[in-house]
């Protein structure tokens, strides 16, 4: 069946703007991208500069869109550290959207306030794809992570999946949690009390997915065949003392993983700190390595059809 390509010139703001169909759509996509030689792919940006504005720091997001959109042949110009651009001499998100607008054809943005890729893509003629909006959504590491599900399981139903960490600032789990929705699944959801997901995304939904709430992993690991882990936010705590308190929760090691199915497969959308000790970087239980290899496939395969109405 040929899908119809709905992301063509649209923004990537939330998750929830696309259906089921789109999402796989885009993982079709990107089997398709991954099949293709270098020169093969090099006409689908070619011409085309990616603009990307991150206020935050960002390895993995960043590269991955810059390395996705040298493999399609375009290029990309962007600010990746605010000091060194007129942000710091107190330029308005709004002008630097517009100035941006000018001189790229697709603009990749990160930035501390919740809303701000919505109203970005309002004042943008071109694209806007949003690489993380405050604690609110960051829907490309979801697309990449429901992509790794499903090549490294494969399949996305009938699944248990736990998301352990900070519930309730991290943003790649909002956005995977929207996405999770469209399949037959069943979650548990790991954090201190003070840090779990925020009440609006449970009622939004709670009639979609079967859904636990924990505050230990220890019992619920043994049930999982993901294991979705996340850094605790520090930055994003207004009070520092709140995030002593909870640091240091959890940890994957050795030791926790020897009770769990063998087929277990542990995510993280990194940067990792200290929830997950090095030492089971070499499990064959360990995917987020690939899952960040995944992550410029999809990309490249969202800017892809974001720029081009029929690639294939
Ligand atoms: C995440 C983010 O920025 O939200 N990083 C990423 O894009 N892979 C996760 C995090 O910072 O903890």
């Amino acid at each position: 069946m040929t899908r119809t390509n709905h992301f063509f010139g649209k923004d990537i703001v939330s998750i929830k703007d696309f259906s089921k169909d789109d999402l796989e759509f885009i993982f079709e996509t990107t089997d398709k991208i991954r099949k293709l030689k270098p020169d093969e792919k090099s006409e689908f940006g070619k011409g085309r500069t990616l603009g990307y504005i991150f206020y935050e720091p960002s390895t993995r997001t960043r590269m991955s869109f810059e390395a996705a959109m040298a493999s399609l042949g375009g290029s990309s110009i962007g600010i990746f550290d605010s000091k060194f651009s007129s942000i710091e001499k107190g330029e308005s998100l709004a002008d630097t959207i517009r100035i941006m607008d000018l001189y790229s054809d697709i603009i990749v943005l990160r930035h501390p306030n919740d809303g701000s890729s919505r109203y970005a893509a309002e004042l943008s003629n071109n694209p806007i794809i949003n690489a993380g909006s405050g604690s609110e959504e960051h829907p490309t590491q979801a697309m990449l992570d429901l992509y790794t599900i499903l090549k490294e399981k494969g399949r996305i139903n009938n699944l248990t999946i736990g998301i352990v960490g900070d519930l309730k600032y991290g943003r790649t789990i909002y956005s995977l949690l929207y996405g999770l929705k469209n399949y037959q699944v069943d979650i548990y959801l790991i954090s201190p009390p003070t840090l779990s997901v925020r009440s609006e995304s449970i009622y939004e939904i709670r009639n979609k997915i079967n859904i636990k709430q924990e505050n230990y992993l220890d019992e619920v690991i043994k049930k999982l065949d993901v294991l979705y882990v996340t850094r605790i936010q520090k930055e994003r705590f207004p009070d520092t003392q709140e995030y002593e308190k909870v640091k240091g929760t959890y940890k994957i090691d050795d030791k926790i993983l020897e009770n769990t199915k063998t087929d277990l497969s542990i995510m993280h959308p990194l940067p990792r700190l200290d929830e997950i000790s090095h030492l089971v970087d070499n499990s064959p239980k360990a995917i987020y390595f690939k899952q960040a290899a995944y992550g410029k496939e999809l990309r490249a395969a969202l800017l892809t059809v974001i720029l081009n109405e029929c690639p294939f």
